[in-house]
């Protein structure tokens, strides 16, 4: 099974960030741009922590509180999850599982070089299986 290199490869190493005093209002609509579900929270280059769709449904809308009244720094997660680009995927998803998270932020020597989610790992998993099906599928009509 492939490692996080070879997704990036693929997707791209771009990482939005937010700074922890921006509102939230402000955070998803730069998620929204790129039709993203988190956003990286960084001041100064240091990593702070993430917030995400949930975070925004659970600590603002039922609460019943106005998106732009409250800031990043407010409802983010601090305590970050984060990989490598030679994590296998296989570890990721049990990281995903695990600790019911969706986002994995990838640190190489300390910097963001990529975020990677489930809807992305899915997604490399189902490419690389029909590539070996095919491949196989070559092979076997070779053969005969
Ligand atoms: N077809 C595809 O290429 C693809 C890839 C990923 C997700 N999806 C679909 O999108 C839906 C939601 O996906 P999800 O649960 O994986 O989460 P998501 O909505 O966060 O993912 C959407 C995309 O945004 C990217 N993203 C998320 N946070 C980012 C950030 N801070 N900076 C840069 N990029 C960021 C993800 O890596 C992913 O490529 C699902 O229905 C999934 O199937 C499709």
């Amino acid at each position: 099974m492939g490692a996080v290199s070879n997704l990036l490869d693929s997707k791209g190493g771009e990482v939005l960030t937010v700074k922890p005093d921006q509102t939230v209002e402000a955070a998803i609509q730069e998620m929204e741009k790129i039709s993203a579900g988190t956003s990286v929270v960084a001041d100064n280059g240091e990593i702070l922590g993430i917030v995400s769709e949930r975070d925004v449904i659970r600590k603002v809308v039922l609460q019943g509180k106005n998106v732009a009244d409250v800031l990043v720094q407010d409802i983010m997660s601090s305590k970050l999850t984060t990989i490598s680009p030679d994590t296998s995927l296989d570890e990721c998803m049990q990281l995903m599982t695990e600790k019911r998270i969706r986002h994995l932020p990838v640190l190489h020597d300390g910097s963001l070089c990529g975020i990677i989610s489930i809807g992305d790992v899915v997604k490399y998993l189902i490419v690389e299986k029909d590539f070996k099906i095919r491949n196989l599928e070559t092979y076997i009509s070779g053969a005969m």
